[in-house]
């Protein structure tokens, strides 16, 4: 490598690395960054400056970010999302938090349930199969494979793909659309999608102690309202509130969208044949509990307002002069508890608990210093 390279690569490291820092939204306090390769840390930064380009849609004006906003847990608050040329897509926005824990879609056999996968139906594999579906998709960012490579190559900062995918990445479509990809997924790998500076991760250390209602609301979610059966789950020895697993909970239909047509949810999985997708016919892949206060609507719909509802629903889902017809019910959970009888203390309990899940806690003596 001549010295004015090692210059240059130098710089844009630093470039790199500052544009990182800004728009790193989450506080990682005691968190070691897993991401230690310079070139690791490089596509990450890259990514994050794709993942915040609003020039990369057709027509121009949406980023990533736009639908999956960082002071929402990388949702959107909206039922469904909306695309760049304004058509309405049918699925609600997941926060993209702890999605990197997700392994490649599979059957498991003791569960009886498939598990893995990115989106709601787990039909993309990894985060990088994933990124170029919103780019691509007709009511998301609208994109054919041709005009993103010729809008990634006239990008200001197509020198950075340069930089870290080497010369030849420019020549070639392909080349050029599965490094975009890369470098959004190295992107999605790092800490501010998976800090564990939740209240409850604080408690797990002793830092701070959870309040008698949270720590009632805890043993709840682990007894009565037996929550855990299908949002437990560990991730670097955490636990992450979702197996990933697929279940279908009767999910009410959202009336207001798609005519009203179900959504068949892990059935639309072309990774299953046809025997297959009967049994997946209204499965979703269970969310994770972390960051869920900051995620409302709720469900793959959106039919659900508030974690109020989402949990009156799970306490009497029988109860369907309330919530309307229920999604494919020939093919329901067995891990469903359809009545929990959770009193409405209980019901408080639980949520306060679920609100400690949310990262970004701010220690009490932290804050104390901050204030002096
Ligand atoms: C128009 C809004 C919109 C835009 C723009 C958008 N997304 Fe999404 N994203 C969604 C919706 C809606 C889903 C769920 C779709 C589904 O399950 O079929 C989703 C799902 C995902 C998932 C799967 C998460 C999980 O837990 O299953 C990832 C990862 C993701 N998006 C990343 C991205 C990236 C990276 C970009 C930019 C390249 C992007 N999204 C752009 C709306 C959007
Ligand atoms: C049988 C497995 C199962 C059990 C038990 C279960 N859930 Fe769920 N949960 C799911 C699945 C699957 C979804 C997604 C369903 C959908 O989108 O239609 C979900 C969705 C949710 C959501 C919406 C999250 C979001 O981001 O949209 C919340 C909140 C939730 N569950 C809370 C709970 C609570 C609280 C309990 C205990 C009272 C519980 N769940 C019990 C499987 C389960």
């Amino acid at each position: 490598m001549r010295f004015s390279d090692v210059c240059a690569a130098f710089l844009s490291a630093i470039v790199l690395l500052c544009a990182l820092n800004t728009a790193a939204q989450v506080d990682t306090p005691d968190s070691q960054s897993p991401v230690i390769d310079p070139k690791q840390t490089e596509k990450a930064a890259l990514g994050n400056i794709l993942f915040n380009d609003a020039s990369l849609s057709s027509p121009p004006g949406q980023s990533c970010a736009t639908c999956h906003r960082p002071d929402m847990a990388f949702s959107d608050g909206k039922v469904v999302s909306e695309g760049a040329n304004k058509s309405l897509g049918v699925r609600n926005t997941p926060s993209l938090m702890y999605a990197k824990f997700s392994t490649a879609f599979y059957y498991e056999e003791w569960r009886k349930t498939w598990v893995g996968g990115q989106f709601w139906d787990g039909r993309a594999d990894t985060l990088a199969e994933q990124a170029l579906g919103p780019l691509l998709n007709p009511i998301e960012m609208g994109n054919s494979r041709q005009t993103l490579a010729a809008n990634l190559r006239n990008l200001s900062y197509q020198n950075l793909f340069v930089d870290i995918y080497g010369k030849d990445v420019l020549a070639n479509d392909e080349t050029l659309l599965n490094a975009a990809a890369d470098a959004l997924q190295t992107f999605q790998m790092t800490d501010t999608f998976a800090p564990f500076t939740s209240k409850f991760d604080y408690a797990q250390k002793g830092l701070v102690e959870l309040t008698e209602q949270e720590k009632w609301g805890r043993k709840l979610y682990d007894t009565k309202a037996s929550c855990i059966d299908c949002h437990a789950g560990m991730g670097d020895d955490k636990l992450l509130f979702t197996q990933f697993s697929y279940h279908n909970i009767l999910t009410p239909v959202n009336v207001t969208l798609n005519n009203g047509i179900p959504d068949q949810g892990a059935a639309n999985n072309p990774k299953l044949s046809e025997d297959e997708r009967k049994l997946a016919l209204g499965r979703f892949k269970t969310p994770t509990m972390r960051n869920v206060a900051k995620t409302a609507p709720y469900m793959h719909n959106g039919v659900f307002k508030t974690l109020r509802e989402v949990v009156d629903y799970y306490n009497d889902v029988d109860d369907r002069k309330r919530w309307g017809p229920a999604t494919f019910p020939e093919t329901k959970s067995h891990m469903l508890r359809t009545k929990l009888d959770l009193t409405d203390e209980e019901i408080e309990a639980l949520i306060a608990f679920l609100e400690t899940l949310s990262d970004g806690y701010e220690l009490p003596q932290n804050k104390a210093t901050a204030s002096q």
